[in-house]
Order: structure tokens, then C-alpha cells, then sequence
């Protein structure tokens, strides 16, 4: 019978036949499926397994930190940071465009993740004339992926790395750097991810985490991405935040997108002074998968709470406005 218990040892198990004496790497997003994925490889493998994580300054309010200290204290994995915050704000500079700011992105990632990926590999490579390599080193052979169940069917089935959506996670690194896929959630679901999870001891703020897209908050700033918009936006998402968790909404909710409008401004009046600020979107919604969505109806004294302390404790936001779409038409996301 299921038991994420058994699930996760078994799993585990697997994983160690597979990857034998071999070196990993693995790329960490702070997302569910990565982190679990991740801590049964390192209960498999120990340190043959060094994982990867881009901070690309996009995060939200403590989510770095997340995985840097509370991911890597509860699981031991080794980890390297790239601090990559100033090279994807450079990139970011004067794009507007909600696509082209999804390219970038997207290409400043696997261009970084490449070269760490790079070093990871060298680090370890074995070999006559090597004097770098540590004596009796194994290749890394391996590149974690946390493809899950659903993936697999949506790209047509099939065992090992030649599925579609494998093939396509792993299409941006060069022909040189190839790795063979280790994909030890291909037969679980959510649910089921993060009970296997919790069963390895992952944070519980990782294990629960709303969904949140890889462009983070470089998607949810309608104008250009600038350091001070990140942190106007930061302070605002996590107040937001705070509140859904202190009225018991996190269940509930499928996830809520705090929106700055940063190339609005609004009149508005604050003690004595005329204010000039920016507004900011709540996008509260409900949904089963993401691809249809409605609004949440949010209990209007958690909306007045939430209105009440953004304009309070966020000095350049002046009006908290709610989105009453559905999906479709409107996307869970702005951009
Ligand atoms: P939309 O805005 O298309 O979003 O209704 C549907 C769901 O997908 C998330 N999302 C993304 N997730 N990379 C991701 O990993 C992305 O580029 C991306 N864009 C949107 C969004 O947060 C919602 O849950």
C-alpha cells in the first residue's frame, strides 16, 4: 500500500542503482518539484550530488534565503549559489515587452546555469594530467530533473531521456555538455511529490509553495524591471502574503499575484501631503490545474487589511486594486 514512507525509500533506491559511483548536478528553482527532487537524490547519493541554484534577483521576499539556508540545513545537499541578480537587471534594462522580457530571462538563465554547470564539471573531472581533480574522482554524468507524472503523459509517454518535455528541459545546454536525465518523480503526482517530501524532511514553506513562474517577478512588474521596483514590489507580494497565511487562505487559494503598475501613477492624499504613487493589482484566484481559473472571493476584511498595510508600510504604492477576472479571458499571470 502507498505510503510516502515506503514511496520515498524506494525511490531512493532506485536512484542509487542509477547513478552508482557517478557525480551529479541538479538545478534548484526553490519550486516543489526541484527541492524534492533534489533531497532524494542527496538521501540516494550523498555528495556525489552538488546542486545549482541561479538567484537571478527575481525571487520573492525570503525565498532565496529559503533555499540557500533552510533547503540545505534540513537536507545537507551541497550547494553552489550564483549570485546572478546584477547580470539579469543589466539584461532586463529598457525591456517592456512581456515576451522579450520572458526570453531574456529565460536565455540569462541556461547561459549561467551553463557555466556553473561548467565549473561543476571540472571541478570533477578525473583523469591523466588532471592535478585539479581530487584523487579517484568520478565523472558527472548525471543532471537531475523533477519531471513529474503528468509531464510524462503530456509528452507522449516513454521511459528514459528521450521523451519530449525531458528533451526540451535540457534543450538549451550545448552538445558539450551533455547529461544522461535523473528523473525520480516521473511516477507521482503533486500531492504526491510533496508527501514524499515532507517525508525527507524538506521545509515545510517549500513542500506547500504556490505555484510561481519561472520569470518570477520580472512578469509581475508591468513596465520595465529596475532594482527599486523589485523591492517596492517585494515588500508589497509579502505583505500580501502574510496575511492570506495569517486568515488561513493559503489551502484555498490556488496563488495570488501582487501586480505593480509601475508606469501608472495615481493622485492620491496621505496626512497632509498630496501623494503621487503607483498602484498595485491583487490577483487572487481558485483553480484545480491553472488552465482555467476564477477569481478567489477573498473575505473583505483580509482584503481591507491587506489594502490598509501596502499603503501604510509601502511608501511608493498609494491605491491596492483587486482583478474580478476569470481565466479565460484574463491569464492567472499580467504578462
Ligand atoms: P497563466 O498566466 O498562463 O499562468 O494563466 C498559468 C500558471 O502558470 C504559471 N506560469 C509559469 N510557470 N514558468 C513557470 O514555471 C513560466 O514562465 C510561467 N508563466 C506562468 C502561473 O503562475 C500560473 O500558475
Amino acid at each position: 500500500s502507498w505510503t510516502s514512507g515506503n514511496v520515498a525509500d524506494q525511490l531512493v533506491e532506485q536512484v542509487r542503482e542509477q547513478i552508482g559511483s557517478d557525480r551529479v548536478i541538479c538545478g534548484l528553482s526553490g519550486g516543489v518539484d526541484s527541492s524534492v527532487a533534489a533531497a532524494l537524490v542527496q538521501r540516494a547519493v550523498g555528495d556525489q550530488l552538488t546542486c545549482v541554484f541561479v538567484d537571478h534577483g527575481l525571487l520573492r521576499e525570503g525565498e532565496a534565503e529559503q533555499v540557500e539556508t533552510d533547503f540545505v540545513a534540513a537536507t545537507g545537499v551541497d550547494l553552489v549559489v550564483v549570485d546572478a541578480r546584477q547580470r539579469f537587471l543589466d539584461a532586463l534594462a529598457g525591456v517592456t515587452d512581456p515576451e522579450a522580457k520572458r526570453k531574456v530571462i529565460g536565455r540569462e538563465f541556461i547561459r549561467v546555469f551553463e557555466q556553473a554547470a561548467r565549473d561543476v564539471v571540472r571541478a570533477h573531472q578525473g583523469g591523466a594530467g588532471d592535478t585539479d581533480a581530487p584523487e579517484g574522482e568520478h565523472p558527472v554524468r548525471w543532471l537531475v530533473q523533477g519531471t513529474l507524472y503528468p509531464d510524462v503523459v503530456e509528452s507522449g509517454g516513454g521511459t528514459g531521456a528521450a521523451n519530449i518535455k525531458s528533451h526540451h528541459n535540457v534543450g538549451g545546454l550545448p552538445e558539450d555538455l551533455q547529461f544522461s536525465l535523473v528523473e525520480p518523480l516521473r511516477t507521482l503526482f503533486k500531492d504526491e511529490v510533496r508527501q514524499v517530501g515532507l517525508e525527507l524532511g524538506v521545509p515545510e514553506g517549500i513542500v506547500w509553495r504556490q505555484p510561481f513562474p519561472g520569470p518570477g517577478l520580472g512578469i509581475r512588474i508591468i513596465g520595465e524591471v529596475t532594482a527599486d521596483r523589485l523591492a517596492i514590489l517585494r515588500r508589497a507580494d509579502a505583505i500580501a502574503r502574510e496575511e492570506l497565511t495569517a486568515a488561513g487562505l493559503d489551502r484555498e487559494i490556488w496563488q495570488c499575484p501582487v501586480v505593480l503598475l509601475a508606469d501608472v501613477r495615481s493622485v492620491g492624499v496621505q496626512g497632509d501631503g498630496r501623494t503621487y504613487g503607483h498602484p498595485v493589482v491583487l490577483r487572487p484566484v481558485s483553480s484545480e490545474d491553472a488552465m482555467t481559473a476564477d477569481w478567489t472571493r477573498l473575505p473583505y476584511d483580509v482584503l481591507a487589511r491587506i489594502s490598509s498595510r501596502v499603503t501604510n508600510e509601502v511608501e511608493e504604492i498609494n491605491r491596492v486594486t483587486l482583478d474580478v477576472t476569470s481565466k479565460p479571458p484574463g491569464t492567472i499571470e499580467w504578462e
